[in-house]
């Protein structure tokens, strides 16, 4: 019997369907990303890791050269060990760990920046933001990446596919150029920033461009990945979403793992979301941490699927995920409204044009999990956030500045307090160099700073 077949069997972890009516099982090497019902997968693990594992991480800041400790995703291998190794043994996790040279979340950790702070209304030693576009492709998605990747090798996959706003296809095309495998990409044609775009061609992938909005990219590349033997990285494959739990665990650390009271995501397809609502429950299973904080989603104006169904502003009913049997029958007749309308997602930030969030079971898990708030801010609160975090020497893009600009209207609303711990996620670098400067200089914009003549 080959070593997977018998990892499998004896193994630890195992994929679940989230749907508890359903709740079907399939083995780790199985390539569904969902299950046979077309429910979203969870990776389950079924010993409770030791919270001694804390010092380990701790230790392994110092990395003595090892990649995988240098890693700020593969730190945390014993909490994703879905490949089921030896955490400790080098040359297993060689074999098996997809990484760039550890640099993957080596340098994404939460910082305070003060003029965040003071934009925001919160205290200055209460406020947190986490670069995570700070990573080598330039986004968070690297830490889902990686665990992806890891799996499709693992089941020796030969192509990844994904659809992509960008930042996506910029991740996967790296690490597919570094492994050696192909890669293709869909994006909506004409609808990405410049800078992930070059991306792509750079790491050599295959660009398909698509007539139309991310939304109908998915379908186009869920639909070829199943008839045309790919393997899909985008975040509705559950071992994305293990290696983005990364995330929260680095902000937890920096923080003694003592919960902050809100983590604040940008909310697109929901995979941050997913990925951290899962982080807290297992930590909270496992007595890790005894609070649990609450997640706010920020969506786009032009783009707020979520928080119109969470707040009740369709059909007056507020969505949930009411123990795993939410109304999807609401989400269909959202969408159906959507078409009727000829409404299409619209934002200047092109990250978070979704419409239809693929991992929306999994997000509204997340926000039940965590007593969490969904909310909308406009594009010129996210060029504002964008433009503070700058002024603090810090790098985001504008989808990233909706975590900014929503702590702000949460904040305002009361919601949020003056005294909270706040950790925004700021989830990608900027890659559209116009934005910044045509923010800039326009002399009405809060942070405008036009050049001298
Ligand atoms: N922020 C940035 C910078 C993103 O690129 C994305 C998603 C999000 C936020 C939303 O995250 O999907 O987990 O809710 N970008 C995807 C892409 C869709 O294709 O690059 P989410």
């Amino acid at each position: 019997m080959n070593k997977y077949l018998q990892l499998q069997m004896q193994g630890d972890a195992y994929l679940k369907c989230v749907n508890p009516k359903c709740g079907l099982e399939y083995p780790i090497m199985s390539t569904n990303v969902q299950c046979e019902n077309g429910h979203v997968l969870d990776v389950i693990y079924k010993n409770k890791p030791s919270s001694n594992l804390k010092e380990t991480f701790y230790q392994r800041r110092n990395s003595k050269g090892n990649i995988f400790n240098e890693s700020g995703v593969w730190r945390f291998r014993d909490l994703l060990n879905f490949c089921q190794i030896n955490t400790e043994d080098n040359d297993e996790c060689s074999k098996y760990l997809v990484s760039l040279d550890g640099a993957e979340g080596r340098q994404s950790k939460p910082y305070q920046m003060s003029k965040a702070a003071e934009f925001t209304g919160i205290n200055k030693e209460g406020l947190w933001l986490q670069p995570e576009g700070y990573n080598p492709s330039g986004s968070f998605k690297d830490n889902g990446m990686v665990t992806a990747v890891t799996h499709a090798k693992m089941v020796g996959a030969k192509k990844i596919v994904c659809a992509s706003t960008g930042n996506t296809s910029a991740s996967a095309g790296m690490f597919a150029a570094n492994e050696g495998i192909n890669c293709d990409v869909y994006i909506p044609a004409g609808q990405i920033a410049p800078g992930k775009l070059s991306q792509a061609y750079q790491y050599g992938a295959q660009i398909i461009q698509v007539e139309g909005n991310f939304d109908d990219a998915l379908k186009q590349s869920l639909d070829d990945a199943k008839n045309y033997d790919g393997y899909t990285v985008n975040s509705v494959n559950p071992f994305r979403i293990e290696g983005q739990k990364t995330i929260p665990f680095r902000a937890l650390e920096y923080l003694n793992w003592e919960s902050p009271d809100w983590i604040i995501y940008p909310g697109g397809a929901l995979g941050n979301t997913s990925s951290c609502g899962k982080a807290l429950m297992e930590l909270y299973q496992w007595g890790w941490i005894k609070k649990i904080p609450r997640i706010a989603v920020i969506n786009s104006d032009g783009a707020s699927t979520l928080s119109d169904l969470y707040n009740g502003e369709f059909e007056g009913e507020e969505l949930r995920w009411n123990k795993g049997n939410p109304n999807t029958e609401l989400i269909s007749r959202y969408y159906n409204h959507l078409d009727k309308k000829g409404l299409r997602p619209k934002t200047k930030a092109t990250a978070i044009q979704i419409g239809r969030p693929a991992n929306i079971i999994k997000g509204l898990r997340a926000l039940e999990f965590t007593n969490g708030v969904a909310t909308t801010v406009s594009d010129s609160e996210m060029l504002d956030g964008m433009s503070v975090v700058g002024l603090n020497g810090f790098d985001c893009e504008m989808a990233s500045g909706a975590s900014v600009a929503g702590i702000k209207k949460l904040m305002g609303e009361g919601i949020i307090k003056k005294d909270d711990v706040v950790v925004g996620i700021l989830t990608g670098r900027q890659k559209d160099a116009m934005i910044p400067v045509d923010y800039h200089n326009n002399p009405k914009n809060t942070f405008a700073n036009p050049p001298k003549k």
